[in-house]
């Protein structure tokens, strides 16, 4: 049985089988234990572990000293408990170089250059080039005297036969370095193309944690959005279009080697792209916040993003004021920042699915979802949105942190009211006979491992019906 414990340790974030396990050296152990015994057992070891402590399905995480298995033999289930070596338990905090301000994009090719490339992959979409960005990023290659070619049939939520087109492209073209304008999509099938190019196979193999072994060719991001965070993540998205599935690729392989975080790249977005992809944002640093895995390097990164969203969002949206975007710009970085490092939550394994089944925006999704996921997540992480309520203005002299806390739904139903996003899964076209399918996808998506609570189908479709 594949064991799929989120450890965080100095290599990764790692999905760990039994095998790996004992090549770690931990001892596993098998205890046959009936019916309530188990559970009272499982529960005494939860609450004498003074670390935090995770739970989905049948599976316990939590830092301790060791792997061990039980069956329940009254119950017929079986448990598994991994428990993290103390010294597995180092933190690593991975980012790219980051090359921020307004003409940061002027940088691309002698980014390209320093990084050894002599033949350029370009990946972006149609609407980059209409928009003029990629005609002055080929100015900029031109200028190194860099050769390259482009691959821009990308689309919202790519998909894996696309990230195959740009992978043959990157060898007919015997490509080095690949650089990624545009949004997330751009950015997640440049960082597929570099899986395939030097680990093989197809894409779907590398769906989950630190299956991608060998290092991706140069990359070089300069994103569109102020929202995905994928120019400094250590994750992609790419959909499975024969199953209409969400795959989550986390590794540290694939975080870009240099981001070129222009903010002037974010005049050309329409109000609703900036709008949808700034409640990414929010949702990345909300959920980095909370997450099991938050830790003192990535709660300043997190808490700050939700301050600048909370200050500019709705003025970018509606304006493209200038300091507005670079305020967003700045909150998409620092949020990536967070979220690459402590991870995501429920939001994000609530929204995946959407994504996978009806193409819904990706930011979108995330914004329909978040205020009851909140709503839900409060009580396990009370003081954490006590701070998120006051990062976002809340009124918190002479009030209790459970007060405090309660606010952060309501300002982020405020919040989206005054973007004007839809609130309700209907208005998407989400169908209700597809939620069991929806909640069993979410329930199993790796995001949900480091949210505060782990959600169970039957509360997952809930979550789904109260928002429909
Ligand atoms: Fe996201």
């Amino acid at each position: 049985m594949r064991l799929t414990k989120l450890e965080n340790d100095v290599v990764g974030s790692v999905f760990l089988t039994n095998s790996q396990i004992k090549r770690h050296n931990q001892e596993i152990r098998r205890w046959d234990l009936h019916g309530e015994v188990g559970l009272l057992f499982l529960n005494i070891l939860l609450k004498i572990s003074s670390l935090r402590s995770h739970s989905a399905k049948n599976r316990y995480y939590f830092p301790a000293a060791a792997g061990y298995h039980f069956r329940d033999v009254k119950n017929r289930v079986n448990f598994d408990i991994i428990m993290i070596m103390p010294e597995d338990s180092l933190l690593k905090f991975e980012i790219p170089e980051v090359i921020y301000g307004l003409g940061a994009l002027s940088q691309i090719g002698k980014c390209c250059r320093r990084l050894g490339g002599e033949r350029i992959l370009l990946v972006t979409d149609p609407g980059l080039i209409a928009a003029g960005w990629v005609d002055e990023s080929i100015k900029y290659l031109a200028q190194e005297d860099l050769q390259y070619v482009i691959y821009d049939n990308v689309v919202t939520n790519p998909r894996d036969f696309q990230v195959e087109q740009g992978l043959e492209l990157y060898r007919q073209k015997n490509c080095d370095v690949i650089a990624a304008v545009g949004g997330g999509s751009p950015i997640d099938t440049a960082k597929g193309i570099g899986i395939l190019t030097s680990n093989h196979g197809r894409i779907h193999e590398y769906e989950g944690a630190n299956l991608v072994t060998q290092p991706i060719p140069p990359l070089v991001c300069a994103p569109t959005t102020a929202g995905t965070g994928a120019d400094v993540s250590q994750f992609a998205v790419i959909t499975n279009k024969r199953a209409n599935l969400k795959m989550a690729i986390l590794s540290r392989a694939i975080t870009p080697d240099i981001t070129l975080a222009d903010p002037l790249l974010l005049k050309t977005k329409s109000p609703e792209l900036i709008a949808t992809t700034g409640m990414d944002t929010l949702s990345h640093a909300i959920e980095a916040y909370v997450s099991s895995l938050s830790w003192p390097l990535t709660d300043p990164h997190a808490i700050h993003a939700i301050e600048l969203v909370g200050k500019h969002l709705v003025n970018a949206a509606q304006t493209k004021d200038m300091d507005a975007l670079e305020g967003m710009s700045i909150a998409c970085l620092e949020a990536g920042m967070a979220f690459s490092n402590a991870i995501l939550g429920a939001v994000h394994a609530l929204a995946h699915p959407l994504g996978g089944l009806y193409d819904i925006h990706h930011g979108l999704a995330n914004s329909l979802l978040l205020p009851v996921v909140v709503r839900q997540n409060m009580e396990h992480a009370l003081p954490k949105f006590a701070g998120i309520a006051r990062a976002l203005g809340a009124e918190t002299r002479g009030k209790s942190i459970e007060a405090v806390a309660q606010q952060v739904p309501g300002q982020l139903q405020d919040l989206i009211a005054k973007l004007g996003l839809p609130t309700r899964l209907s208005q998407v076209g989400v169908d209700e006979a597809d939620i069991p399918h929806l909640a069993q996808m979410a329930e199993e998506d790796i995001c949900m491992l480091t949210n505060p609570h782990c959600y169970m189908k039957a509360e997952i479709e809930s979550m789904y019906h109260e928002v429909l």
